[in-house]
């Protein structure tokens, strides 16, 4: 089998570069080790920046998000038992979409296969050989046969436990990391959200954040140890410790409670390898870098590095002309380390750490009371969070 670019992975960050290269007239083939439902089905954040959307809409896949979506202009922090919004085009001209990021993923599997795009479900690769050479191969397993894919260039969007990353070879790449004492113990919940944006509040219990799904699905996380077995946390449980740490003082504001659907806890870490391509081996989304997920950024930093990626290899294809794809680590690792930034800051400030103490808690709160208070504090987050234009 041949092609111009072999996509390992169909998450949104391999699915997005497929259809992006499609518009240019590159020929991709995915292959992605799972099946389709569950491609479909996996849980993850939803929240699109407001550049993001843009692009998804620009390419054509954008209907269904701005059909079933919420445009928010804005997010609650919650801190002190008090509430604070930060209101997004007022600061930012900005706002953001909320929309599943498995929606995303069914829109864009439904927009390839309409074009007759090459995507392959239960294919796992197995090797990605000759990157140094004009012709990289990746072999991969389909249907109980051995086959292998001859391309120009490999993009592994094959997830952090992918094998893109171990395809570089040993000194090429440097990683950076750091892992949270804590995790998210997320809930689906088959009731109406409790609030019109999302909250994200901060209280001596620990961390808890309210989002949504659609107007009778609601999502919510809360801050526990790392190594918490989600059967050990009973519904009611959950509901009670939610209520507490999202309970306003003088305020009649109640959290509607409803059976949970979908109960998982995901660790969290900050995860960078740089650079990001070797040879004819590039990486993109969480095969590079993984965030926390308080800052909603894994989604958004995927699809900017293809978008980059996507323009990179049209300019090979088009003119021969291979300098983007030079620049393309350094470009991509820009806006990386900002939302590695970001979404550490928002961790740090939300959560409280396992070791932390009296003193700790005040000078989050002495950092809340000034992103609440004062305009340019309040923007710099309005600005990381709808999405900086450019990095
Ligand atoms: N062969 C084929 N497919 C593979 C292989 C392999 N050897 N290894 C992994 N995959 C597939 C996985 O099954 C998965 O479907 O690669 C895909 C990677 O998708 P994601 O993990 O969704 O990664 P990405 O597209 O970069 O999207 C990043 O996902 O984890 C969230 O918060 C993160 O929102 C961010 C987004
Ligand atoms: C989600 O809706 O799942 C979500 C929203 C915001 C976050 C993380 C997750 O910061």
């Amino acid at each position: 089998m041949r092609t111009q670019v072999a996509i390992i992975g169909a998450g949104p960050a391999g699915l997005f570069l497929s259809h992006l290269l499609h518009l240019q007239g590159v020929d991709s083939v995915v292959v992605e080790r799972r099946d389709r439902a569950y491609c479909e089905q996996r849980q993850r954040a939803g929240v699109v920046e407001h550049g993001v959307a843009e692009a998804l809409r620009a390419s054509g896949v954008g209907e269904r998000m701005d059909r079933e979506g919420f445009a928010h202009d804005g997010i609650e922090l919650r801190f002190d038992r008090r509430s604070h919004r930060i209101d997004f085009p007022a600061l930012t001209g900005r706002n953001v979409m909320i929309y599943a990021q498995t929606e995303i993923v069914k829109d864009l599997i439904a927009r390839r296969l309409a074009d007759g795009g090459r995507l392959l479900f239960e294919a796992e690769a197995g090797a990605i050989e000759g990157t140094e050479t004009e012709r990289p191969r990746v072999r991969f397993t389909h249907a109980g046969a051995e086959e292998v894919l001859e391309c120009d260039y490999v993009a592994a969007c094959d997830g952090f436990h992918g094998i893109g990353r171990a395809a570089m070879p040993g000194g090429a790449a440097r990683t950076f990391e750091k892992v949270y004492p804590f995790g998210w113990l997320g809930i689906l919940a088959d009731v109406a959200p409790s609030c019109d944006e999302l909250i994200y509040a901060h209280s001596d219990r620990g961390f808890a954040l309210h989002s949504m799904r659609s107007e009778t699905v609601s999502r919510l996380y809360l801050q526990v140890p790392a190594d918490t077995d989600p059967r050990n946390w009973s519904d009611e449980r959950i509901w009670d410790e939610l209520a507490a740490r999202f309970e306003l003082r003088d305020s009649d504001w109640e959290l509607k409670r409803g059976p949970i659907t979908d109960k998982a806890v995901t660790p969290m870490r900050s995860f960078v390898t740089e650079p990001m391509r070797h040879g004819r081996l590039f990486l993109a989304g969480d095969a590079a870098h993984i965030v926390p997920p308080t800052g909603a950024k894994g989604l958004n930093l995927a699809l900017h590095d293809v978008a980059l990626l996507a323009d990179a290899l049209t300019a090979w294809h088009g003119k021969g002309d291979t300098s983007l794809l030079d620049e393309y680590s350094a470009t991509a690792l820009r806006r990386v380390w900002r939302a590695e930034h970001f979404s550490y800051w928002m961790t740090t400030l939300l959560h409280t750490r396992p070791d932390g103490d009296a003193f700790d808690r005040r000078l989050q709160l002495a950092h809340l009371h000034h992103i609440a208070d004062f305009t340019a504090a309040t923007t710099t987050l309005a600005e990381n969070y709808t999405g900086l234009p450019r990095v």
